[in-house]
Order: C-alpha cells, then structure tokens, then sequence
C-alpha cells in the first residue's frame, strides 16, 4: 500500500497513531487535574516498565493534558553518566526559566506569581544558569544556599502557593527517571513529600525501567507512599488487536480475518513490536486488505527490522564480559536468571561477576527483579541474543 499513508509508529516515544489499553492511567491522571482545580492535592504518578511498552509515550500525554490546564511545567530526562548529571541540572534551570518566561505572558503571572519568579531565578542562578533573562531579579537569600535539597524546596514553596491561587499547578515530568543521580532525586523527593503535607500543588510525574520503584525507595523510603505507582506492560489482546486494527481501519484499509490476530499473537501484546509489524504488514501489502500472508511475512520482515534496531541498541552497548554475562542469562529466555546460575554457567564466581552486572545495570539493559536475580529490560531480548550465537554455551 503507499507508503505515505503508513500509520504505523515504531519508535521510541513516538506517539502511537491510536493510544489504547492506558484508559486507567490517562483518567487517574485528569482526576489529579481536577483535584487540583479545587485546591486538593493527590500523589503523582510513577510509571514503571520494560523498554518499548509506552511509558514515554504516556508521560507525554499526561504532559498534554496539564498543558491544556495551563500548568507550569518542567521536563526532565534521567542520563546514565557522571556528565549526565550536571547536564539535568543545567536542564532543569533552564527549562524553569524558560517556563517562568511562558508563565508571566499569561492571565497566572499574579504578583505572587511574579515574586515566587524571583525565587525560580535565585536557583537558576545557583545551578550556574544566567543565561535567560526573565526580566525579574533573583530574590536574596532565597533558594541560592548551594544546596539543591533545600533550594528546590523553597522554589516549590514559593511558586506552587502562588499558582494556587489562579488554581494551576507545578509539575515534573522525568522520563528515564531511575538514571537521574541519588542526590537531585533525593531534593526533589523531599519536595514532594512538603507538598503533599502542605497541600501545595506541586507534582512529579515519573516514568522508568522496572527498578525505578526500588531506585525511588531507596533514596528515601517515603518514596513508597508519595507516588501511584502504575506497571505499564503489554496491551491484552483485545487491546493490541485495536491498537493495530483502528489505525488500518481510518487510512481505509483492513485486515484478513485472522490476520491481526497473527501479528497480535507475534508480537504478545507489545506496543513497539505491534507498531513494528504492523508498519511491514502496511508495506507489504499490495491490497487494500492485509492477508494472512501478508502478516505472516510482516513478522518476519519486522523481526528482522528489530535485529537491526530495537535489539541491537542495547546489545551493541555492551562490552564482551557484559556480552558473555547477557548469553549466559539468555538460556532462561525472558524470565529471569539467578545470579549464581550465571555464575556457575559462566564457570567462575558470583562476585567477580559484580561488576559486568553492574555496568549492565546502569546502561539500562538488565534489573535486580529481586535480590539474586536479574533480567532483562527488553522484552524479547533473550531469543534476540541465543539468535546472535549458532551454538549454544552449555
Ligand atoms: N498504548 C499504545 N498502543 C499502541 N502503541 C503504543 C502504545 N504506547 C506506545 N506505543 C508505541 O510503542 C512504541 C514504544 O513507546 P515508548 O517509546 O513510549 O516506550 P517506552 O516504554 O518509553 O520505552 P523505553 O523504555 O525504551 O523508553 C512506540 O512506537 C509507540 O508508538
Ligand atoms: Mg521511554
């Protein structure tokens, strides 16, 4: 079919051309809005998942959907490296300054509003950002002690009163929020925790690998009770079925009795993979109706798109000890592996292993389920890796 017509998305963050199977979350999220419109507050939302199931894709959403409620927002992506951090911290002054700019040419810029702005600015200041001039001066002695704890919480102090009074809010979004460093999370889980006691309308809005929940608790172990937690995971198949079928359907096409069902069964549900095949099926379709054929070739073509992309993105990232740690886990397919079992698989011990688990880790590729576990982030990842080796390692 034309292919300028292809409806299909995959990607990473790349909005799906009919969202389906989040109704829960996207509600949970206007009910917060709501609430706050009459001045109560509820706990933010943490979204929490493997690769390619649609948390950027919901954040952003969300992040729609404050938009329209006229909310001052902030934007925030988690980096996995020492270099990653100061530059989420010259992100965050900036884009609170860029915002604050936004803010004062709307109907919300009350004098309160324009005060607490001095505060934003003070901080800005001290995260070493002067390069945005919001026409106010930065307010002495507030938010500028050089401690980013307590210089975030008196930004929070200052600006959420004030923006309650023309009934909007503060809002954080962090994508890939596990990556951010102990000591940012910390400030900002603390914030958090002093607005949900004052009733301020200040909220974080988080999205992560499936140990963010854990990285959260860690930090502060208030971080359990100060977020919804929500696990975003695969589309059941009555949702994955619409989520390919409806897009089709609006570009005047359909598919085969049988057909959808294949590709929903191929790909178990997963938002990336639907929007991979289901693009192939597009492509390879000379009617108007995708066979069964069609989709049977689709998988494969989309599978061998996967390998070239989605997989390897993270495969190409590790090391050869990381490589071998990754094979060694592969033979228990996507359920998880003991870490002693990779040991003994590996022939060696579990503790000079610590560090390839480690480094895996924090590139994001594997997670500690539980203690003495580990598994993969990307769903599929496993048979991707028994693909890369003819012969197997035991
Ligand atoms: N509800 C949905 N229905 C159909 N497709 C979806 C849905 N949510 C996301 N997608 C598609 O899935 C793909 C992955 O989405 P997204 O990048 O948001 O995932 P992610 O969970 O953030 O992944 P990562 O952990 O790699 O950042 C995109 O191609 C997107 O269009
Ligand atoms: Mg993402």
């Amino acid at each position: 079919m034309r292919a300028e017509l292809n409806p299909y998305s995959p990607g990473s963050g790349l909005t799906p051309p009919y969202l389906v199977g989040r109704e829960n979350e996207i509600e949970m999220f206007d009910l917060i809005v709501a609430r706050s419109r009459r001045r109560l507050h509820s706990r933010g939302i943490v979204l929490h998942g493997l690769r390619g199931v649609g948390k950027t894709v919901l954040l952003n959403r969300f992040r729609e959907q404050a938009e329209r409620a006229d909310w001052f927002i902030i934007e925030l992506e988690g980096r996995s490296s020492e270099l990653g951090n100061e530059a989420v911290r010259q992100k965050l002054g900036r884009s609170l300054l860029l915002a604050s700019r936004k803010l004062q040419r709307t109907k919300h810029a009350t004098t309160a509003v324009r005060h607490a702005l001095r505060t934003v600015k003070s901080f800005s200041l001290s995260l070493g950002v002067a390069s945005i001039d919001i026409g106010l001066e930065a307010l002495p002695g507030r938010a500028d002690s050089g401690q980013i704890e307590i210089d975030f919480e008196e930004v929070v102090e200052d600006l959420a009163p004030a923006l309650m009074e023309t009934s909007t809010a503060f809002a954080l979004f962090i994508d890939e929020m596990q990556d951010i460093d102990p000591e940012l999370i910390i400030a900002l889980l603390a914030a958090q925790h002093r607005a949900g006691q004052k009733g301020w309308p200040f909220y974080i809005f988080g999205a992560g690998l499936p140990s963010l929940p854990s990285v959260l608790s860690e930090a502060r172990s208030y971080a359990e009770r100060l977020f919804n937690y929500r696990e975003i995971g695969a589309l059941d198949p009555a949702a994955a079925f619409e989520a390919l079928t409806v897009p089709a359907t609006r570009q005047g096409a359909s598919f085969e009795s049988g057909a959808a069902e294949d590709i929903v069964h191929a790909a178990n549900g997963y938002p990336y993979f639907l929007q991979t095949y289901g693009q192939a099926s597009w492509e390879i379709a000379s009617e108007r109706t995708i066979s069964r054929e069609d989709a049977a070739a689709a998988v494969i073509d989309g599978n061998a798109s996967l390998d070239m992309g989605f997989f390897p993105a993270r495969w190409d990232r590790a090391t050869p000890a990381e490589r071998q740690y990754l094979r060694a886990m592969s033979i228990d397919g996507d359920r998880g592996t003991r870490t002693a079992d990779v040991a003994v698989r590996l022939e060696t011990r579990a503790t000079s292993l610590s560090p390839a688990r480690q480094s895996l880790i924090d590139k994001g590729i594997i997670y500690m389920p539980e203690r003495g576990r580990v598994s993969f982030t990307v769903p599929n990842m496993a048979a991707f890796i028994q693909r890369q080796y003819e012969i197997d390692i035991e």
